[in-house]
């Protein structure tokens, strides 16, 4: 089993952390505020559950989700996350993160940014368009009918392929969307693949999206 760091644990970095410990994982969790503030989180999480500062989830993470609003990202370490697989959760959202212009003008992308923070960690685009409430209620043992899949995009197939495990140890299987860039816009906002993919946000169980249904909505960007 490895150990998850966790750089953000609000609604997507908690969820992920209980399909994490629930598989097995150790998770380290950490915010802007401190280890302090997240006692109630780690308590609820259980033994396999710590809370450190982000440098701390950083380094001791064999896996790393980053998690937390897009324009927090220049504040998350560098140096620690040097040659791991780092799983990208966020989204642009101007009215929340500002305007970025290379975002607007869709000359990047939210997870080529952290990707160019990160020069030597290698960043997979992941859990970005499923509402957290859905993550959690849909996760599914491996060979389930209504296992769901998720979308992954990311320029290192090894890292790829590591996500690709993780993910298939918390209920779910992988559909690659391709690069970071390229294969990630596929499912980042305003895209048919963000949003509803998973149900109704007024669905509280959510709809489970097999393979073939996220390919075949990844299509119609196409
Ligand atoms: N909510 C969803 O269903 C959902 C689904 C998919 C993707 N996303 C995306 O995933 C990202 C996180 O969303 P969320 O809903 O989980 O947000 P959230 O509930 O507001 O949680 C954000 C977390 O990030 C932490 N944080 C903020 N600035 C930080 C920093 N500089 N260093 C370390 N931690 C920091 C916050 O800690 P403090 O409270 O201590 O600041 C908090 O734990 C966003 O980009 C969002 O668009 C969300």
């Amino acid at each position: 089993m490895a150990t998850i760091g966790f750089i953000g644990s609000g609604h997507i970095g908690s969820t992920v952390a209980r399909l994490a410990v629930a598989a097995g994982h150790d998770v380290i969790m950490s915010n802007s505020r401190g280890p302090e503030t997240l006692a109630e989180l780690v308590a609820e999480l259980g033994p396999l559950a710590s809370a450190a500062t982000p440098e701390a989830a950083a380094e001791q993470g064999d896996l790393v989700v980053v998690s937390i609003p897009l324009k927090a990202i220049d504040s998350v370490p560098v140096a620690p996350l040097d040659g791991k697989v780092v799983m990208d959760t966020n989204n642009y959202y101007p009215q929340r993160d500002g305007h970025v212009a290379a975002l607007d003008d869709d000359s990047t992308t939210g997870s080529e940014l952290l990707q160019q923070h990160l020069p030597d960690a290698f960043v997979v685009k992941v859990f970005n368009n499923i509402n957290y409430k859905h993550l959690g209620t849909l996760a599914r043992p491996d060979g389930a009918p209504d296992r769901s899949a998720l979308l992954v995009a990311g320029d290192s197939e090894p890292a790829k392929q590591q996500v690709t495990d993780f993910l298939d140890q918390i209920g779910y299987d992988t559909v690659d969307a391709g690069a970071l860039g390229e294969g990630g816009r596929k499912f980042q906002v305003g895209s048919a693949a963000y949003g509803n993919l998973y149900g109704d946000l007024s669905s509280p169980d959510g709809t489970p999206a097999d393979a073939a249904t996220v390919l075949s909505v990844l299509m119609k960007d196409a």
